[in-house]
């Protein structure tokens, strides 16, 4: 066992540190940096692509913000309605002719019965199936009409981790190459996010070089009442899934929310006892973040920020008048400039801190109680 953990004292620490080599696995040989063009080896025809008409992304837990997050992309750039469900609350409704929804499903395991159950609804109702899957072999292969895999390498801690990054970046070259089959996504702007994808391995590995003050941070918050992660437009996603982690395997109360919906109620729960995550790099809309960010100090909030470190130390962009976000935060902590992917990035800091918060509480952190890695009933 002490071996299978490659020294880490936990899969989940193991993962999250495979991150880079994760993802140098999913974008290996599949870029054209000079055509900007991707190649996901999946087998859907141009003739097809064309003719979308709305993609419906379908998944649970991780995996549905996985695909929360590459919708705000696909929809961009592929330039149809993209909308997210809950695959527990999907039902399909695909307009007079069905088979020009695509519908994908997002999943680790290609195993969770609400997922399996939503893309058999899709199917029965006329609908294109796509799977965007770790696992070779797995059910949701077998039953889409094709399939992308993450290539993440197996997951064993229940809470998923490399393979959130591995998603994200796989559904971000899936949306890349069918931007670029229906012409709506220009060349300038695929090479942005492209690069945005190559950058990620090393800028997840200084991040994850950071680790030992993330324990620090995480050592001094740990007995908080409770945790709550806030941002905006990429950074949402990340918000909610930063709260999922930290409350499936430290049990604290953890919540993510929208940083523009904090005064329409959460505000109401914010003390000098609930430390606040914020999301302020680029692709987060930090300076409206930032106002929000204000709001929770003002009531006494501890706030740990996450913000674009433009290279010279500063932050780039974020806050007000150019003003250095840095300088409103009480723990800084920054990620390199890369465009699209820097809240992808920061995820990291929320992971590890997840993770020591969990660890200082002595939590079985590879195996959460009430919880299962694949989840096989409705
Ligand atoms: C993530 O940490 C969870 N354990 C859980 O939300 C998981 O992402 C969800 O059950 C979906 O699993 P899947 O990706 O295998 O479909």
């Amino acid at each position: 066992d002490a071996a299978e953990k490659s020294g880490y004292d936990h899969y989940m620490l193991k993962e999250i540190h495979e991150q880079p080599r994760a993802l140098r696995q999913t974008i290996s040989g599949r870029i054209d940096p000079d055509a900007g063009s991707v190649d996901v080896e999946v087998d859907l025809p141009p003739e097809y692509i064309a003719s979308i008409e709305e993609i419906q992304i379908v998944a649970c837990g991780t995996s549905n913000y996985a695909g929360r997050y590459a919708a705000e992309l696909l929809e961009s750039t592929v330039d149809v309605r993209t909308t997210v469900e809950v695959a527990s609350e999907y039902e399909f409704d695909g307009g007079r002719d069905p088979w020009r929804t695509l519908v994908v499903a997002v999943t680790q395991s290609g195993e969770t019965a609400d997922t399996l159950s939503a893309i058999r609804r899709a199917k029965r109702a006329g609908a294109r199936t796509l799977a965007v899957t770790n696992t070779l072999g797995s059910t949701i292969v077998r039953e889409t009409d094709d399939s992308v895999f993450i290539r993440a390498g197996p997951e064993i801690g229940v809470a998923a981790t490399k393979t959130f990054a591995s998603q994200v970046a796989t559904l971000t070259l899936l949306a890349v190459h069918i931007g670029r089959e229906r012409g709506t996504l220009p060349y300038g702007r695929a090479q942005e996010l492209l690069d945005s994808v190559r950058q990620l391995p090393n800028a997840v590995q200084s991040v994850l070089d950071a680790e030992d003050r993330v324990r620090e941070v995480a050592r001094e918050y740990v007995d908080s009442d409770a945790f709550f992660f806030i941002g905006r437009q990429l950074g949402y996603p990340v918000s909610l899934e930063g709260a999922l982690k930290l409350k499936e395997i430290s049990y604290d109360h953890a919540e993510g929310f929208a940083a523009g919906e904090l005064k329409h109620g959460p505000l109401a729960l914010v003390t000098e006892e609930t430390p606040v995550l914020a999301l302020l790099t680029d692709g987060s809309r930090p300076k409206e973040t930032l106002n929000n960010v204000k709001e929770v100090q003002a009531r006494g909030a501890p706030v740990i920020g996450a913000r674009t470190d433009a290279g010279d130390g500063s932050s780039a962009g974020a806050g007000p008048g150019g003003a250095d976000a840095s300088s409103y935060v009480d723990v800084d902590l920054p990620v390199p400039a890369i465009g699209d992917l820097e809240p992808l990035v920061a995820n990291v800091y929320w992971q590890l801190f997840a993770y020591h918060v969990a660890n200082e509480k002595g939590r079985p952190i590879d195996r959460p109680r009430n919880l299962a890695k694949s989840v096989t009933v409705e």
